[in-house]
């Protein structure tokens, strides 16, 4: 990793492992231009890439052609109204209502480190591990300055990005966009890979052609979503899992989004990736500023998988902070699809009780323990215990399961309130909603305005009150609904604007007094399944809830779009009962307990209703989660085959970092009459050293395993799965 300036061309060049960016500063004005990004390459004097030599010259020397020069300079960060005509980074009203904004170069730093952007979750670095360059633009007219952060880190292909907007002038600026990642790039033929999906399917990849004009993904919903996530990745055409280049955009935060592709008349691409400027306004004080929040940038020339690979390693090392980041998570058991609403404690303990005897280690009690919540009807807000069905009160059920040798986990909606809860009835100012228009329910239910202060402080006395009360080791925060009718009684109407960013950034001080309050506490975030699935979160909590659809078919491809950027110790995957709630379908317990492996291994069945021979697999599966989770927890991922491509199998392995060992998952989803075997390879492993596959006799080399592969029988049986555990062997 390095970061320096080329003096005598104006360049700044940005070092990781393998990769580069380039960023120049062009004529006298001081335009901050996109140079180059890519494999790493030694020179710095490429400004001829910003085309300022070709026509329509830079306006020092033709200023009667301005106009087209600002519609065709590779702007690092594009104004608004001023000549560009694509895709503007920022947008702003000044006090004369005027819109026009345009940043110009006026220093810089370079510096050891990362800095964190105040208030937000961001990825971290220290002095060893990371460096940071600081570009200082400026618009005199307006008396704005924008400051645009660029860090790479010393162990994995990122560069991490954020700008702030400072307001110098006397006067109030309104910031109405701001996008903390833009990019100019040439059209090298590259297709747009997207995760798109909805409730019970969440991020299912889907590629798109890039034409002219704008394609783009986004929420407006007041989270990240189910339905579009906050990434995009640019794949030449013909990359694979394993070749080819690959440009990923990720952007750190759990609100609104807009990631963009814009494809200019001169075939140029901008890529745009922030907060979605859709009901966005910041009001800016004299003196105040405004930290977007950040955005990653990896590039691979290993293909999606290269991609994916330092996504994982950021991730682990640079933005899960939890202390459960590289420790062993207990397996738990959910009551949720045991029982839904319906249980008491006596139902609840016998459950915990054949699950401790199975080897289960932390039983959670989801929704339904509060208040008179027996349906989804009524009584968000009131987080105090029923004792109509938790007799004895919290901390006595929390005693009995402590009593069995498992931990006590407990489900939280806090941000939410039902129209019937006495918090409601006491405030109902406190819940968003427009004046004079019946507020739009969903699930029965409002959300909180959490930019109201002394709503936030409820809600987190709320939760800390029941954690203080009993041993309660884990916690599963959920939300099951998004934003509408977007009003703040606590705003006043200049500030409407800014509640959707203010939601989240209240959201986000609530997490960060948790984790800092409960160290301990095991963190899962959750909404309606994985609608919160988002770089933001992780930051707070090590594990994140992947979808309500816990069948082990259209889990692979849930998992498969999930793992694309996460690790696989953060994605949330319990075996649960069949027929399968959600879809119906039947599939074998062993192949749901190897799906769930690839992710936070746990149940979410009523163990008490199991068949014997079902439970028995139980302690097998503990046993393995045991034997793996270290290597699933460190380890490199792979994908082998897709069943989403395929529509047949499903393939993908996680490779120890020292080459010592891999663990291959294999799921022959459908029974194919009259088939061979099927050959499968298996990268990742030392092409030079010796393995053995656990249970065979033979040895293979690592080189073998990469390009000549394994067969694995095609036998009779739909959603057949098996585990294949390569060792290093000892000749
Ligand atoms: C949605 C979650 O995803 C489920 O796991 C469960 O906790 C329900 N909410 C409870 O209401």
């Amino acid at each position: 990793m390095n970061i320096q300036y080329d003096k005598e061309h104006r360049i700044f060049q940005l070092d990781t492992g393998n990769s580069c960016y380039l960023i120049g500063i062009a004529d006298e004005e001081g335009f901050l231009g996109h140079v180059y990004y890519g494999p790493k390459i030694a020179d710095t004097d490429l400004a001829y890439l910003m085309r300022t030599e070709e026509h329509p010259f830079l306006p020092s020397g033709n200023d009667r052609e301005r106009g087209s020069f600002l519609d065709s300079f590779p702007f690092e960060f594009p104004g608004n109204n001023v000549g560009d005509y694509r895709e503007s980074a920022v947008e702003v009203k000044d006090c004369r209502g005027n819109s026009a904004v345009l940043f110009t170069y006026r220093s810089h730093k370079i510096f050891r480190g990362k800095p964190m952007p105040e208030g937000l979750p961001a990825t971290f670095g220290d002095e060893e591990n990371s460096m940071t360059l600081l570009i200082e633009l400026a618009d005199e007219v307006l008396g704005l300055k924008a400051e645009l952060y660029y860090s790479v880190f010393a162990d994995c292909d990122a560069i991490a990005r954020s700008v702030r907007i400072c307001n110098c002038s006397q006067e109030e600026i309104a910031l109405e966009k701001i996008m903390s990642v833009s990019l100019d790039m040439d059209d090298d033929d590259y297709r747009m890979l997207v995760l798109h999906g909805s409730w019970a399917r969440e991020r299912q990849m889907e590629y798109r052609g890039i034409g002219h004009g704008k394609q783009s993904v986004g929420s407006v919903r007041g989270e990240s979503s189910h339905q579009e996530h906050p990434f995009f990745a640019l794949a030449a055409n013909g990359a694979t899992q394993e070749q080819g280049e690959v440009y990923g955009f990720h952007f750190i935060y759990s609100g609104n989004f807009l990631g963009q592709v814009e494809k200019s008349q001169y075939d140029s691409l901008r890529v745009s990736l922030g907060i979605h400027p859709a009901n966005f306004s910041w009001i800016l004080a004299p003196g105040g500023s405004f930290h977007a929040p950040e955005a990653v940038m990896v590039y691979s020339d290993r293909g999606l998988g290269g991609m994916t690979r330092t996504f994982h390693d950021l991730y682990r090392n640079h933005l899960i902070r939890s202390s459960y980041r590289m420790k062993k998570r207990p397996v738990l058991i959910n009551n949720w699809e045991a029982t839904y609403f319906d249980f008491d404690d006596e139902k609840l303990l016998s459950i915990a009780k054949e699950a401790a005897a199975l080897g289960i280690e932390l039983f959670v009690m989801d929704d339904g323990w509060f208040g008179r919540r027996n349906d989804d009807s009524s009584s968000l807000g009131d987080w105090t215990v029923n004792e109509e069905k938790i007799r004895g009160g919290l901390p006595h059920l929390v005693e009995e399961v402590n009593r069995l040798g498992m931990e006590f986990g407990i489900w939280f909606e806090p941000e939410m309130v039902s129209p019937d809860s006495d918090l409601y009835r006491q405030h109902p100012d406190w819940a968003i909603a427009l004046p004079g228009r019946r507020p739009c329910r969903s699930r029965n239910q409002y959300v909180l305005d959490l930019s109201r202060p002394e709503a936030a402080d409820h809600v987190y006395e709320s939760v800390a009150r029941i954690l203080k009360s009993a041993n309660i080791t884990y916690l599963k925060w959920d939300m099951n609904r998004q934003l509408t009718d977007l009003g703040s009684a606590f705003l006043d109407g200049k500030h409407q604007g800014e509640l959707m960013h203010r939601y989240v950034l209240a959201l986000y001080r609530l997490q960060e007094r948790l984790v800092r309050e409960f160290p301990d506490l095991l963190l899962e975030n959750c909404s309606g399944g994985g609608a919160r699935f988002d770089p933001g979160m992780l930051y707070y909590s090590p594990q994140i809830w992947c979808s309500d659809d816990t069948d082990a078919v259209e889990r692979l491809t849930i998992q498969e779009g999930t793992a694309l950027l996460y690790p696989l110790s953060s994605i949330g995957a319990h075996v649960s009962a069949c027929p399968n709630h959600t879809v119906g379908r039947v599939t074998p317990f062993a192949s749901r307990g190897h799906v769930a492996l690839a992710g936070t291994f746990g149940y979410e069945l009523d163990v008490t209703a199991l068949s014997g021979e079902e439970k028995a697999q139980i302690p097998e599966q503990i046993a393995l989660y045991h034997q793996y989770q270290g290597l699933i927890q460190s380890g490199d991922y792979y994908r082998i085959a897709s069943y989403r491509e395929n529509h047949s199998f499903d393939c993908y392995e996680v490779a120890a970092k020292d080459g010592s060992e891999a663990l291959v998952t294999y799921v022959q989803v459908l029974a194919e009459p009259n088939r061979r075997s099927r050959r499968i390879k298996i990268p990742g492993l030392d092409p030079k050293k010796r393995y053995r596959i656990e249970g065979q006799e033979r040895s293979y080399s690592g080189s073998a395993l990469a390009h000549a592969g394994i067969l694995i029988a095609n036998r009779p049986g739909d959603f057949r799965s098996e585990l294949i555990h390569i060792i290093e062997a000892d000749d």
